[in-house]
């Protein structure tokens, strides 16, 4: 989509920025910093519930163009394996990348795949991100992308697992998740289910849930799994539970204490999207923007935290074993604008004499 782009040896030298710029951190006019503001828009949804849709965020054209270069790398994924988007016969994982039961295609560079940039780089989904924030100085993470087929009996089930991703020791607005919706995405096509509301209660919760017997084994400290008893308390608080719906081109933003999870299509038709998850730059320290900058000339990936808490992530497996295919390079280089640089982090880093 970019006219203009820059290629990262021009701007950096041994991938250090030759002049750093000094970011602005978020405004006075952010989210959750005054109370009672309306805003008339999409921001009023998220203050309620912790959760909104951002309709059109990128134009119905260049939401198809996205899906259709998913399809394409699928369809041309390491020479072409074997998958057809018109033959339903031809989804199995020894056509694909691997793409787990919760429909996450994590390893291959897929982070760092031209679409996945182009996505990120799309004024209405940064826009969105500055709004919340009101700074234009923000990171953006190398976050997966979901590709999840209906009925895929090669896959394991998809379990609910209601969580939050977000620290619970660590209360207040820090950090708001984004996906980008690239198909027709109704009632039956799977996707982002919330429970709406429940974020508001989220310090109580966890006051009360602190000492639980039965806490569920998390791998990072940002992450808290909801168990049977946590679900029923949010019930008994009256939040109830809802799968969102969204055209090609929606954005959909949560707040990272929202429970969430998300569910498999059971229709017909696929569901493509694309995580998207900004902050501003000034909330990442140097050694975090280091990190990220070592992530994004190795083409690796992170979770959805854009200051790279993890990188890599979980090994690719194929059959119990590495995958060969994962060699965590994109088909092409990297070519950013501009701004999608400075969406790296690597701008913002303290220059150094080359
Ligand atoms: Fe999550």
């Amino acid at each position: 989509m970019s006219t203009q782009t820059v290629s990262v040896s021009q701007v950096a030298t041994n991938g250090h920025p030759k002049e750093s710029i000094t970011p602005k951190p978020a405004g006075e006019n952010r989210l959750f910093a005054k109370e009672g503001v309306t805003y008339g828009d999409w921001r009023d949804d998220l203050v309620r519930d912790g959760v909104a849709v951002v309709k059109g965020a990128i134009p119905r054209d260049r939401a198809d163009k996205y899906a259709e270069d998913i399809f394409t790398f699928l369809e041309t994924f390491k020479g072409g394996l074997g998958f057809k988007r018109d033959d339903p016969s031809t989804i199995k994982e020894d056509n694909l990348p691997i793409i787990n039961e919760k429909g996450m295609c994590l390893g291959y560079g897929v982070a760092h795949e031209t679409f996945a940039w182009d996505v990120r780089q799309e004024p209405g989904v940064i826009g969105a991100f500055e709004k919340v924030y009101d700074t234009e100085d923000l990171i953006v993470s190398f976050d997966g992308v979901n590709i999840s087929f209906p009925n895929r009996a090669d896959l394991p089930d998809n379990k609910p697992w209601p969580h939050q991703d977000q620290d619970p020791q660590r209360p207040g607005f820090r950090c708001l998740q984004g996906l980008v919706n690239l198909l027709p995405n109704g009632p039956n096509d799977g996707g982002l289910i919330v429970c709406k509301g429940a974020y508001r209660l989220s310090e109580e919760f966890h006051e009360e849930f602190k000492d639980e017997p039965d806490k569920i084994w998390a791998w990072t400290k940002e992450w808290y799994g909801f168990t049977e008893r946590g679900m029923k308390w949010l019930e008994n608080k009256g939040c109830k539970w809802e799968k969102l719906n969204a055209e090609p081109g929606d954005l959909l933003v949560w707040d990272s204490r929202c429970p969430h999870y998300n569910l498999s299509p059971t229709g017909d038709a696929p569901r493509f999207c694309i995580y998207t998850c900004y902050m501003p730059a000034t909330d990442a320290s140097e050694e975090e923007l280091e990190r990220k900058k070592s992530a994004f000339y190795e083409t690796k990936s992170t979770t959805h935290w854009p200051n790279a808490l993890n990188v890599g992530g979980v090994p690719i497996k194929r059959g119990g074993k590495n995958c060969p295919y994962n060699d965590w390079k994109p088909r092409k280089p990297v070519e950013l604008s501009e701004r999608g640089f400075k969406l790296t982090g690597i701008p913002y880093i303290k220059a150094v004499s080359a």
